[in-house]
């Protein structure tokens, strides 16, 4: 069942069964009563869902006769199909291009379609505030000191409780706190490859990753992927019995930019696939609690039983980017990672350590993913069809399950840099594919950020882009 209030919950099933065909562009909607009957909610329940997928602009209201689907309403793009990247090792580079696209986030006056930040609208910017406080207000004996690797015991007691929800049984010693998930990935790359090490991972992939990999001088390996179910695990054994794979990394729940979510069956034989070839697996779960449906998805780690899974995250995209605070469960690695993570900045910051703890203790986590789980949801669908609206024929759109971007597959003819450029002049910003690329794939597709609220600057963004796509 999806998350969120009961009418979110019935006007996105009604919003399914109008992209299903069920109902077409001009056709009646059932009256209330029938709806009511349909879905076993009350009256008032339909009422709020019809006048939600009003607001979204999939139906309209005509005088005393009811709801009808817009005339104007387009259907659904088709999701882009698996991906096929040229499977060899290639060095990455020219990833300086993204530092530019990042700093735009900053900038006010360009609306930020780019970065896949969520705006301060989507985060729990209160109690985040009254955590600070009160970490703020700790004793000079806890603040004004090192938190040494692995990091706050009373954070990572937190966070040990939470990696239940994930399927991870670990204990506060098994964890180990970071500068956020970039570093975690950077500490788990130099603990298990060294420069020109090949690493495996998804096509497309999340251009810190690449950095990451550019930056250690190591080789990428791109994977094919599909855009639902993630990488392809016949496709990763091909690979590892052609080329000397040293590291695989890749997000296995919504992950970033495809959306794609692996079931629970490809992701255990993905582990035991690795583990057969004794190749550390290290699994990015940064979106892993952003899941449009109930339960929480497991991390590939709940499958581990090897120690050769190295789990990273961080609570960025959920409560806030600027803490810069996130964690990782090193498997068979932990001294190395304590030590790495020591020689490279000595210590995560302690006041967004406490101010985490503090929030994770009081502050309504739980409450708040389910709120903006709902949110991104919405997001996501409203994003989606304005794509279809103002985009050129043909062009196709990821159907993620969870998270808050969408990818988007041009047609052929469209260049995304220089699309990417045009829209900048214009006061958006876009990521185009090819940084998501260590083969410089991609050239005709972007991915949008869907973590801003929904209102006409954003809607006039979205058309100069794809007005800009038409020419
Ligand atoms: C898949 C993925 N991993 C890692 C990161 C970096 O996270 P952090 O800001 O916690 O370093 C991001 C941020 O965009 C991301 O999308």
């Amino acid at each position: 069942m999806a998350v969120g209030k009961l009418y979110e919950r019935v006007a996105r099933q009604l919003a399914g069964q109008i992209e299903q065909g069920l109902y077409r562009p001009g056709d009646r909607l059932p009256g209330v009563r029938r709806l009511a009957r349909q879905f076993e909610v009350s009256i008032s329940t339909v009422v709020q869902a019809q006048r939600l997928l009003e607001d979204d602009g999939l139906i309209e209201a005509r005088p005393r006769s009811g709801y009808y689907v817009r005339v104007a309403y387009c259907p659904r793009p088709e999701p882009p199909a698996v991906s096929r990247p040229p499977v060899r090792p290639v060095p990455v580079t020219g990833q300086e291009l993204v530092l530019r696209l990042v700093q735009t986030a900053n900038e006010p006056d360009c609306v930020q379609l780019g970065a896949a930040v969520p705006a301060p609208e989507f985060l729990p910017a209160g109690a985040i505030q009254r955590a600070l406080s009160t970490a703020a207000r700790a004793g000079p004996e806890q603040l004004a000191t090192y938190q040494f690797p692995p990091g706050s015991p009373e954070l990572r007691r937190q966070i040990a409780r939470r990696m239940l929800e994930a399927g991870c049984r670990v204990s506060p010693d098994d964890i180990v706190i970071t500068s956020g998930c970039q570093e975690a990935l950077i500490l788990a790359l130099r603990a298990v490859a060294k420069k020109d090490d090949v690493v495996a991972i998804e096509s497309p992939s999340f251009y810190g990753l690449l950095q990451a990999i550019e930056s250690l001088g190591m080789r990428a390996l791109e994977i094919p992927t599909d855009p639902a179910t993630g990488m392809s695990v016949e496709a990763l054994e091909l690979a590892l019995e052609k080329w000397p794979v040293k590291a695989c990394v890749l997000t296995a729940n919504f992950s970033n930019p495809l959306g794609s979510i692996m079931p629970p069956d490809k992701k255990r034989a993905l582990v035991a696939l690795l583990a057969g070839y004794r190749i550390p697996l290290v699994e990015d779960d940064i979106y892993g609690d952003l899941g449009f449906e109930d339960q929480r998805p497991p991390a590939l780690r709940a499958w581990d039983d090897t120690g050769g899974v190295i789990y990273c995250a961080s609570f960025s995209k959920t409560l806030s980017p600027g803490l810069r605070v996130g964690w990782m469960l090193p498997g068979r690695w932990q001294e190395d990672i304590e030590y790495l993570k020591y020689v490279t900045s000595l210590a995560a910051p302690t006041l967004s350590q406490l101010a985490v703890a503090d929030f994770l203790r009081h502050g309504g986590y739980d409450r708040h993913l389910r709120q903006v789980r709902s949110a991104y949801a919405r997001q996501v669908a409203v994003m989606t069809r304005a794509v279809s609206k103002y985009f050129p024929d043909g062009t196709r759109v990821t159907r993620p399950r969870g998270g808050f971007v969408i990818w988007v597959e041009l047609p052929e003819s469209v260049d995304a840099l220089g699309l990417c450029r045009q829209a900048l002049a214009q006061g958006v910003s876009i990521a185009p594919g090819p940084i998501f690329s260590a083969s410089g794939k991609y050239r005709n597709c972007i991915r949008l950020n869907c973590a801003q609220p929904w209102n006409d600057t954003l809607d006039r963004a979205v058309m100069t882009v794809g007005r800009l796509a038409q020419l």
